[in-house]
């Protein structure tokens, strides 16, 4: 069911500083600023050859992120985005699995325009998954 990691989440503080530092200090290439405010989010990419890393900073004031930020006030790794063909699909066979899908399980549209899920971390070890269609 799953294919490529599509990007791996860091949630940051300060964007523009950690955009800074992912430019000037590791020297690579990061994407303009983009708000999500359906999200909660605003987010930059770092392009890489192999995957993408998402930077993400709270928008706005019931931020999902917010809480995290609190608990991990440097930022930390947030979540990880796998690719699937058939997001519907996935979904369905997660849910007869027993994983619990955030929010009210429909796909809404994520950073890249294309439809994203997250499953609860509690399901999987710790870690919030993002599943999105490609
Ligand atoms: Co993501």
């Amino acid at each position: 069911m799953l294919g490529r990691v599509n990007h791996i989440a860091i949630a940051v503080p300060d964007l523009a500083a950690a955009t800074a530092s992912y430019r000037d200090r590791l020297g690579a290439v990061v994407t303009p600023p983009q708000a999500l405010p359906e999200h909660g989010v605003t987010v930059v990419f770092v392009d890489l050859p192999n995957t993408k890393v998402e930077l993400l900073a709270p928008l706005g004031e019931a931020s999902p992120i917010a809480a995290f930020l609190d608990r991990n006030p440097a930022g930390g790794m947030h979540h990880i985005c796998y690719e699937v063909s058939d997001i519907l699909a996935a979904r369905d066979r997660l849910v007869v699995a027993g994983a619990r899908v955030l929010g009210d399980g429909s796909p809404k549209t994520g950073a890249h325009g294309k439809p994203v899920l997250f499953l609860h971390p509690k399901d999987f070890f710790g870690t919030l998954i993002e599943l999105e269609e490609v």
